[in-house]
């Protein structure tokens, strides 16, 4: 059509009312929280844009195919229906159900990782980082250098760096690497996505060395569709098309269905080595659950083999990526900087270049997000030392490479003018950013600590 609006494809069907609470609220809110925004309750925030996993909207199919969900134990004819749907978009033999994509990681990392290993990644999720620890094994992050910069502009800043990875092979050695992981899009590194002939070069290299190569595939929709945008000689093939050549290049993936399975809870574990999947179905067996269902109930399965087909939309890909393109927009702009350019399904804040004043030891993007929330009641999450810092022995730490505050656009759920509010908060906000202070941290869990760490605000 030659108009330059992207609409919506849909009509809202269901609303959910949003709560107002006053700044008085949502001040008394926070320090109950201990200053972090994973405490507050839903009730107490105006625009949730903590995640968006499991936070979209469901289309009427997925909820009439939710009716049809078979409960049965063993053999559910939903498992089979969610397990072609999955092999119809990944090509992938072996599916194997899991809640959420951390348990898909847990299952992976605890068959086929030992310590001392060393996992790559182009950068390495939370969960995904945790789970590779906690085998003992280390996960090293190795995107290309434009990808720890927020300014630089590049189309495919997920990348992995392929000539670190080679170094990184040789210097580990070849066996104690038991496998190479690349997430798309790069959810820690700004939502940014990797170029089809990047993942081809890091399969030539996995290939040498004779290491297994699986896909952090949580958002391999979105990643897709920046493949049509911007890498030559994609523009006239459909998302599902190059999503297929994104999994023809690897052994294996983990997902959160929770992303582009466009369901409120779910994920699988998928690959083409039979005997691994044997040995994963028989953990999945132990925490999960029997390997037809693997802790979802058939109706879940029903939702995420619909929805993993939607999330190839292309009007849907079109409106996706230009709605988290307009907010960063309105946000750049008016001078605020953000991780360039917009990622899929999340704005980038870069609370560094914005809060010069605060040092990384007193969590920037915790304060910034804070600073967001009591403004306008709008909740993002901290992407930076608080998330990613590396406490040290002697009580110091090692801060993240970057300090960010992602702000995750939940898919097929707030309106043009959700995004028009957020751009103006963000905006009052960066106003006054020389009078924002940092946080001490007063409580910290030995791992994933920024879920419940306790925060006091220093003066
Ligand atoms: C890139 C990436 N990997 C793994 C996960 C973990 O998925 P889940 O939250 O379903 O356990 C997430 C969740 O946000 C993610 O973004």
């Amino acid at each position: 059509m030659p108009y330059r609006t992207i609409i919506e494809p849909f009509r809202i069907h269901t609303v959910e009312p949003i709560d107002f609470p006053t700044e008085t609220e949502r001040h008394e809110a926070l320090e109950r929280a201990g200053w972090n925004l994973f405490g507050l309750h839903a009730d107490e925030v105006i625009i949730d844009l903590l995640t968006d996993s499991g936070t979209g909207a469901m289309s009427t199919e997925q909820w009439a195919g939710m009716m049809r969900g078979d409960e049965s134990y063993a053999g559910s004819r939903s498992y089979y229906r969610f397990r072609d749907a999955v092999k119809g978009v990944t090509g992938l033999e072996h599916v194997i159900p899991t809640h959420q994509g951390r348990a898909a990681e847990r299952i992976l990392f605890s068959t086929a990782v030992k310590p001392g290993d060393v996992v790559p990644n182009n950068t390495h999720f939370d969960t995904t980082r945790a789970n590779v620890e906690y085998q003992g094994a280390e996960a090293r992050d190795l995107v290309i250098p434009e990808g720890k910069v927020p300014a630089a502009r590049h189309p495919f800043k997920g990348n992995m760096d392929v000539e670190a990875l080679r170094a990184t092979i040789e210097s580990v050695g070849r066996d104690r690497i038991p496998l190479v992981m690349v997430t798309v899009t790069n959810n820690s590194g700004g939502g940014q996505p990797v170029s089809l002939a990047n993942l081809r070069a890091v399969r030539e290299v996995c290939d040498e060395y004779g290491i297994p190569l699986f896909l952090d595939a949580c958002r391999f929709a979105e990643n897709a569709w920046f493949i049509k945008l911007r890498e030559p000689g994609y523009a006239d093939k459909t998302p599902r098309e190059i999503a297929a050549e994104m999994f023809s290049l690897v052994d294996g993936c983990t997902m959160s269905a929770k992303k582009d399975g466009m369901s409120n809870i779910g994920g699988f574990l998928a690959m083409n080595d039979a005997d691994l999947a044997h040995e994963c179905r028989n953990l999945l067996i132990l925490t999960e659950g029997f390997p037809t269902y693997g802790g979802l109930a058939g109706y879940d399965l029903e939702a995420v083999a619909r929805g993993i087909e939607e999330a190839l939309e292309e009007e849907y890909l079109r409106y996706r990526i230009r709605s988290t393109e307009y907010l960063a927009e309105k946000i750049a702009r008016a001078g605020v900087p953000i991780v360039q350019p917009a990622g899929g399904h999340a704005v980038y804040l870069d609370a560094g270049a914005l809060l010069p004043h605060i040092p990384a030891s007193q969590y920037p993007a915790q304060a910034l997000a804070c600073a967001l929330y009591l403004e306008g009641g709008v909740r993002g999450v901290e992407i930076g030392s608080v998330m990613f810092g590396k406490p040290q022995a002697d009580g110091t730490e090692i801060p993240a490479p970057m300090e960010l505050v992602r702000l995750a656009v939940p898919r097929r759920t707030y309106t043009q003018s959700h995004v028009d509010f957020v751009g103006e908060v963000m905006i009052a906000v960066a106003a006054r950013a020389s009078e924002l202070k940092g946080l001490r941290m007063v409580e910290q869990a030995p791992w994933l600590r920024h879920f419940t760490a306790r925060f006091e605000p220093l003066v």
